[in-house]
């Protein structure tokens, strides 16, 4: 098979989603399709007492060491499935953004009771940034949810897409009968505990569900939505600028497959990623790709870690020599591992659009381009995504000065953690997305550097870059604080969204730049 038809059966996504929306019950329907376990409960850890497989690194985190998200593949109707986990709840860290980097399209799951929340918005501005494909999933039809016409405007509003519906539910909760799709002008049948069954919309008068009032408002509703709302555009969808809705329950199942059958269908394949030097297509004959994450010390015997590869040309072997190229280094891969439900195996060869983990010997930091020898191109650095919480950060034992720097400065650059430091003060202040990398690098300070840390919490702040010819720092204060990033550019880190907006007010002329804002 051709490097091109290898490319285009690849289908890489995320799951996004607020907790408790049903991003692992979802996760294990799909898992279900691709055979790669048995009976739904496989992957839900916390009645059965297993390990979810989306979650599998719970265990290493029973174990002491760092969590981050994993990668399950699978073959399903002649593609090649890529699922990256994105971790949610405690777990929430700068791994669960850069994920995001490495995939091709999302699908966005809603709780239907509760429509968009907070970090799904999150999530979602970072998929709009970037132009990833959304698609979204509506779940939990099978209880009184909000109307779909409200859940729809409030992705309209709050995440500013245009929504086509694929399909659109015939009542919901107790009253839920099914969806209509539209898209294949079908109507799919809720059967309760049963199997749900499809009727092709022609022959839908001989069904006594077309005869119930909920069901002819459903079709009126439909009339009009077809009417006035948004024509599906694919090539708008790819863009990023129209998500395809879903509605349905990942848990009952219903709607699942055929969410799942049309979503395969529609997602893109891997495309071309810009790098240094040109475009880079996937079908490009010499291998590339790119690091993502970096898993630490996820054997606590061997402290070795794993880097999370994106290929994104070409072909890789094992046991290949590629070049690192920030360095210019060669390296042998020969410890190679794909990660397939709870295990870890060996992989002989992949292709764009698919996962490796590589051992790490310490070489690797996160956005590193790994490259066929001859060529001396970068994939575009990784962008810094900016954080929520802030801990001021000093060694417990001044004399341990030496190791407390080299700790930071290493983990700062692995990725681990962002650091910033106080204008004109120079303290360090570190940055985290989620709880889970403070837990991280203080765990890792003292196991590697021998270095206990005090972390202080200046608490969760708000950040706007400024330009540096704006920068006066009369304006601000231990409220207001003034400190510079990693590439010595300032930021302000504004106590919460008053002292924001009160400072917005008071100084217009300056320029406050959100790294997140999307238009
Ligand atoms: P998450 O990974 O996004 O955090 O969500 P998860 O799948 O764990 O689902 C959160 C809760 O919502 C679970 O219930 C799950 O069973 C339920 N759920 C998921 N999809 C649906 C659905 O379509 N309909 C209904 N009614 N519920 C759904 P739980 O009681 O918190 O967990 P469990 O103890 O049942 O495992």
């Amino acid at each position: 098979m051709g490097l091109q038809d290898e490319v285009q059966k690849r289908k890489t996504f995320a799951i996004i989603s607020h907790p408790d929306a049903g991003k692992t019950t979802m996760t294990e329907k799909l898992l279900l399709f691709g055979n790669l376990i048995r009976s739904a409960g496989t992957v839900k850890g916390k009645k059965s007492g297993k390990f979810a497989t989306s979650d599998w690194m719970e265990i290493e985190k029973q174990r002491g060491i760092s969590v981050t998200s994993s990668v399950m593949n699978f073959d399903y109707m002649g593609h090649k499935v890529n699922i990256l986990d994105t971790p949610g709840h405690e777990d929430f860290s700068e791994d669960t953004y850069r994920t995001l980097t490495a995939v091709d399209s999302v699908v966005m799951i809603i709780d239907a009771t509760k429509g968009i929340e907070a970090q799904t918005i999150k999530l979602f501005k970072v998929c709009k940034m970037r132009g990833i494909p959304i698609f979204t999933f509506i779940n939990k039809l099978d209880r009184e949810g909000r109307e779909p016409l409200d859940l729809l405007d409030q992705i309209e509003e709050v995440l500013n897409i245009e929504t086509y519906p694929i399909n659109w539910p015939v009542g919901m909760g107790k009253r839920f009968l099914g969806i209509l799709d539209r898209y294949h002008d079908q109507f799919i049948k809720y059967n309760g505990n049963e199997e749900e069954s499809y009727i092709p919309m022609s022959e839908i008068d001989h069904d006594e569900v077309s005869q119930q009032p909920t069901f002819q408002e459903t079709v009126e509703e439909l009339e009009l939505l077809d009417e006035a709302g948004d024509q599906f555009s694919l090539d708008r969808v790819l863009e990023g600028e129209q998500t395809p809705v879903f509605f349905g329950s990942a848990l009952a199942p219903f709607g699942v497959q055929s969410f799942f059958d049309t979503f395969i269908k529609m997602a893109p394949a891997p495309g071309p990623r810009r790098t240094t030097e040109e475009v880079i297509s996937p079908d490009y004959p010499d291998f590339s790709g790119f690091i993502f994450k970096i898993q630490a010390n996820m054997n606590p015997q061997h402290r070795d870690r794993i880097a999370f590869l994106r290929v994104c040309s070409g072909k890789f072997e094992r046991g290949m020599n590629v070049k690192l190229a920030r360095t210019g280094k060669t390296i042998r891969l020969g410890q190679t591992q794909q990660f397939v439900a709870s295990s870890r195996d060996t992989v002989e060869e992949a292709f764009a659009g698919e996962i490796i983990g590589v051992y790490d010997p310490g070489s690797y930091r996160i956005g590193d381009t790994l490259v066929d020898g001859k060529q001396t191109f970068e994939y575009d650095e990784l962008p810094q995504f900016p954080p929520e919480m802030f801990q001021r950060v000093t060694a417990k034992n001044v004399m341990k000065a030496k190791q407390f720097r080299k700790g930071i400065e290493q983990l700062v650059q692995e990725g681990a953690i962002q650091l910033f430091r106080g204008y004109p003060t120079d303290s360090m202040i570190i940055g985290a997305v989620g709880q889970l990398q403070y837990e991280v690098f203080q765990h890792r300070m003292k196991n590697e550097y021998n270095v206990e840390v005090l972390l202080e919490s200046i608490g969760d702040r708000i950040p706007r870059w400024l330009k540096k010819e704006q920068v006066d720092p009369k304006l601000f204060d231990e409220r207001n604080l003034l400190v510079k990033d990693r590439d010595g550019e300032f930021l302000v880190l504004f106590k919460n969204d008053f002292a924001l907006r009160w400072f917005i007010d008071k100084h217009p002329e300056v320029d406050l730049i959100d790294l997140f804002e999307v238009n």
